[in-house]
């Protein structure tokens, strides 16, 4: 059959019949695209994975985390007395992260996570706290820099998230943060022409986890908000953009990650 020829059966398939197979081709895969997702079942979903994430990047297998976003990010690094990395996960980088500074401290809500971040990546002047950056903001510490890999885009509230970090920081403190680059990750992750998807709204994205070189059965979940959105809410909560760098990875076209470079007002 010849595209027009298919194009044009496409077009007398009743248009629910056509929709309920387009999501069936997404249930095979297991993407989901949801309205929310609480914090909890977000860290649960974390808790799952903690130990494979890490051994991925240990072994070298996750290509991204080791070759693009954690360099990308400990360039840019300037030396601070005090450093948080919001969102740590395992804390593989909160402990490359350390010779930056005389304290890291690594938060991540996921309490699995934070207990191999003890056990695998300790350090003389690092300190773990399972918390989302929501709770640990009430505490009142406040440092000199903050870094977080990944970890908004995971957020169930986005700005709740980059309010709380604004109040963990100094005034002046830089900001580095890496997301998922929204024009194209939708792309990259296969959800773009998922029926519901609209690139302007926010949505919570479920799907097996996967690397370049490894698929997955843990469902994890990322939230997808449009360019606009993140830089908006940056500027409510108190920080100013001072650059974006677009991060590519390998055998993918366009840029896969976002670098956010913002300063604390
Ligand atoms: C994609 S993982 C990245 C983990 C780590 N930064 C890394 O590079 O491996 C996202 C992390 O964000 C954490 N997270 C989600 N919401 C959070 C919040 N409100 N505060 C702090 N961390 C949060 C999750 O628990 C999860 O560990």
């Amino acid at each position: 059959m010849s595209h027009t020829q298919s194009r044009s059966l496409i077009h007398r398939i009743p248009h629910t019949r056509w929709l309920s197979t387009s999501f069936a081709r997404f249930e095979r895969h297991m993407l989901n695209l949801r309205k929310a997702k609480s914090l909890s079942q977000i860290a649960k979903e974390w808790d799952a994975i903690a130990a494979l994430r890490d051994d991925q990047i240990a072994s070298g297998k996750d290509h991204s985390a080791n070759v693009v976003l954690a360099p990308a990010i400990l360039a840019r690094l300037k030396t601070c007395k005090s450093l948080v990395d919001i969102g740590c996960g395992t804390g593989w980088l909160t402990a490359r992260a350390e010779e930056h500074t005389s304290l890291a401290v690594g938060v991540d809500p996921s309490n699995e996570s934070i207990s191999l971040a003890r056990l695998r990546h300790p350090g003389r002047s690092i300190k773990y706290v399972a918390e989302s950056v929501e709770t640990f903001s009430r505490r009142r510490a406040k440092f000199e820099c903050a870094i977080s890999n990944m970890a908004a885009s995971c957020a169930p509230d986005l700005q709740g998230f980059l309010v709380a970090s604004r109040r963990i920081l100094k005034r002046g403190a830089p900001f580095l943060l890496t997301i998922p680059h929204p024009c194209f990750w939708p792309l990259y992750w296969g959800y773009a022409s998922h029926p519901r998807f609209k690139y302007q709204r926010t949505f919570a994205v479920e799907g097996e986890f996967k690397i370049r070189r490894e698929a997955t059965a843990y469902l994890t979940t990322h939230f997808h908000h449009p360019l606009e959105l993140y830089v908006s809410s940056l500027g409510t909560a108190g920080f100013s953009v001072e650059s974006l760098e677009e991060l590519a990875g390998r055998e993918f076209d366009y840029p896969r990650f976002l670098l956010v470079a913002a300063k604390a007002k």
